[in-house]
């Protein structure tokens, strides 16, 4: 598959040219900018919802220090005229090695919010992960659209009822797979959300896949029990919050006025984690759908071995960005491990620390098969809506491609672990050679 031309080398061009004429892309291609921009862009809970990470935020920073500790040794006089980003994943074809992770109450970050992404993704061929805590239904996203690749992120809380009726939501909504996020059975020590005492749930945001669910909706008929003996001080922010959550719960004025939306958040605090979850309830879900499961957040080889051996069809080395567990192994230290353990039996995604296109070229040197975007979308989101997302896609697949021809390859089918060198003082030598 050749690649459209919004996708390859010809970003380049379309940027200079467009410069030509004063015109600057709509967000920054610097990932560095990109985040100080949408910092700036961001409200003060957003940005510490979405650029933080648990505790002391090491496990962030030993993602992005794994690859730095790989180099690229590139490969001369090759013709790389011709080059090759596509790939096959259970059985579609994308036009580059790219998805973009889910991503929790991007409503936070636009207006818009999974709808603009959707359909940024859409127009940019990239499968979209909806995530399990999404600002939009998932039947909304899909419906803009159209054929495009989409798949669903699951959170298995403790009502078996809600994961069944989501599985089978994203079915009808053409959802290609199902990844099932095991990182966040409990929700990881986020320290600088805990300074500010923000959690966008709680505000009603980011439970729409909730609150338009009927099994959820029912459910709001029992009591819900009290999560703590915690009251909210009577201040007005609490009004405020409890404003917001009518504000954000679908329906008319009679269900919103009806005491829902707060029963929802209730409903919802008490049941979204489930730490019991163990390796036994995989085979429920596994009889309940006959699309691919992939396991989100795998980063032991054993874990790894597990996953085949309860009929899982893919797994993504994951960390969660660093937002679940500090003091972590930073994401891509993890990926050969878990792929010598795999021995090809399944697709092996990755993802966290991700910020351009050669993170995805030693991701895939080491041998996963594509990678996922988290955060630099997010912040393209903040900056420039829909048209920031499909220009942060457009650049991390460009730098790819340019990645892949200055290293002297052509597909991704020739990008292996000698194309990388471990930085050592003083060595130069490929690994493998
Ligand atoms: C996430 N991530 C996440 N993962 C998931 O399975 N379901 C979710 O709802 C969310 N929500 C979420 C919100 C925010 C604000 C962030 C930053 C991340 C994790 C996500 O899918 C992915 O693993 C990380 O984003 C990867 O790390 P980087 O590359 O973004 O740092």
């Amino acid at each position: 598959m050749t690649q459209p031309p919004s996708l390859g080398r010809t970003r380049q061009i379309e940027i200079l040219i467009s410069g030509v004429g004063g015109r600057l892309p709509a967000v920054p291609v610097e990932p560095r900018r990109l985040a100080a921009e949408a910092e700036r862009a961001l409200s003060a809970e957003a940005w510490t919802y979405v650029a933080g990470s648990a505790g002391t935020e090491e496990t962030a920073d030993a993602n992005r220090a794994a690859f730095e500790r790989w180099q690229i040794v590139p490969r001369m006089l090759r013709d790389v005229s011709q080059r090759d980003l596509s790939v096959e994943l259970f059985g579609e074809r994308l036009p580059a090695p790219l998805l973009l992770a889910p991503i929790a109450v991007l409503g936070m970050a636009h207006r818009q919010a999974d709808l603009a992404v959707a359909r940024a993704a859409a127009a940019e061929g990239v499968p979209m992960i909806f995530s399990n805590q999404a600002s939009v239904p998932m039947e909304d996203c899909a419906r803009v659209m159209g054929e495009a690749p989409r798949w669903f992120q699951l959170y298995w809380s403790t009502s078996d009822e809600l994961v069944a009726s989501f599985v089978e939501r994203a079915e009808r909504c053409g959802c290609g797979a199902i990844v099932l996020t095991l990182d966040t059975t409990m929700m990881g020590w986020r320290a600088r959300d805990l300074d500010i005492a923000y959690l966008p749930f709680i505000h009603g945001q980011g439970l729409a896949q909730y609150t338009s669910d009927p099994v959820f909706r029912k459910s709001l008929d029992e009591p819900v029990e009290a999560l703590t003996g915690v009251r909210p001080p009577r201040t007005p922010a609490s009004v405020l919050a409890l404003l917001e959550q009518i504000y954000r719960y679908p329906g008319t004025w009679a269900e919103k006025l009806s005491g829902k939306p707060l029963a929802a958040v209730q409903r919802f605090l008490a049941t979204y984690m489930r730490p019991s979850l163990s390796w036994d309830h995989l085979a429920w879900l596994r009889e309940r759908t006959k699309l691919p499961i992939l396991l989100k957040g795998i980063l032991h080889p054993e874990d790894a071995k597990m996953a085949i051996g309860h009929g899982m069809d893919g797994i993504v080395v994951s960390n969660h960005g660093g937002r679940q567990l500090d003091g972590e192994i930073g994401a891509l230290d993890a990926l050969p491990g878990v792929l010598a353990a795999v021995e090809g039996k399944v697709p092996v995604l990755f993802d966290s620390g991700i910020r351009g296109g050669a993170d995805v070229f030693k991701a895939l040197a080491l041998g996963a098969t594509a990678v996922c975007l988290g955060r630099p979308y997010v912040y393209a989101l903040a900056v420039g809506g829909e048209r920031g997302v499909r220009e942060v896609i457009k650049n991390v697949v460009a730098e790819l491609d340019v990645t892949l021809g200055l290293a002297g390859l052509t597909s991704l089918a020739e990008i292996g672990p000698e194309a990388l060198v471990e930085r050592r003082t003083g060595s130069t030598s490929p690994r493998g050679e």
